[in-house]
């Protein structure tokens, strides 16, 4: 008889049971569910064309997405928002720089 398999402390060390892996599972499945459905939920990103390139005002969009424009908003769209905070900003926008 003899304790020389026990570390010296008396610790034992932690192995991962069958229940601590499913919860792991869980978390996993709850984190990657939240991460990919956020990315859905984005919405159509501006156009990257002449038009959509320059325009910079609220105002100058409304012009064409206003109810009389060329290009409505859907019934039932936010009213007021930037644009952009919904709605990617085309790659060579520079509306900003001026
Ligand atoms: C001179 C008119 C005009 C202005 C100004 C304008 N747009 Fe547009 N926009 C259009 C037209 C026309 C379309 C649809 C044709 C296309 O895809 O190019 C469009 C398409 C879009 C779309 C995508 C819709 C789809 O069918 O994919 C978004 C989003 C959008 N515009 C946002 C904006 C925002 C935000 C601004 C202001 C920063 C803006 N637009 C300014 C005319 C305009
Ligand atoms: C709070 C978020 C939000 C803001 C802010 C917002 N939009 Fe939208 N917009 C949406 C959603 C959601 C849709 C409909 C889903 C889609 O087709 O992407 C949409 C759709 C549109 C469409 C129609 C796209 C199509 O399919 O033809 C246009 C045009 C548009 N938005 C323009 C604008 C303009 C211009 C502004 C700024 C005045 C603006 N949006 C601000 C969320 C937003």
């Amino acid at each position: 008889m003899s304790d020389s398999n026990r570390e010296p402390d008396g610790k034992l060390s932690w192995k991962p049971g069958k229940k601590d892996l499913l919860f792991l599972a869980i978390v996993a499945t709850v984190v990657l569910t939240l991460v990919l459905g956020s990315s859905e939920r984005k919405t159509k990103p501006v156009p990257d064309d002449a038009t959509h390139r320059t325009v910079s005002s609220r105002a100058a969009c409304m012009a064409c997405h206003g109810k009389d424009g060329v290009r409505p908003q859907p019934k039932g769209h936010v009213q007021g928002g930037q644009c952009f905070q919904c709605h990617l900003q085309p790659k060579g926008w520079t509306g900003s720089s001026k």
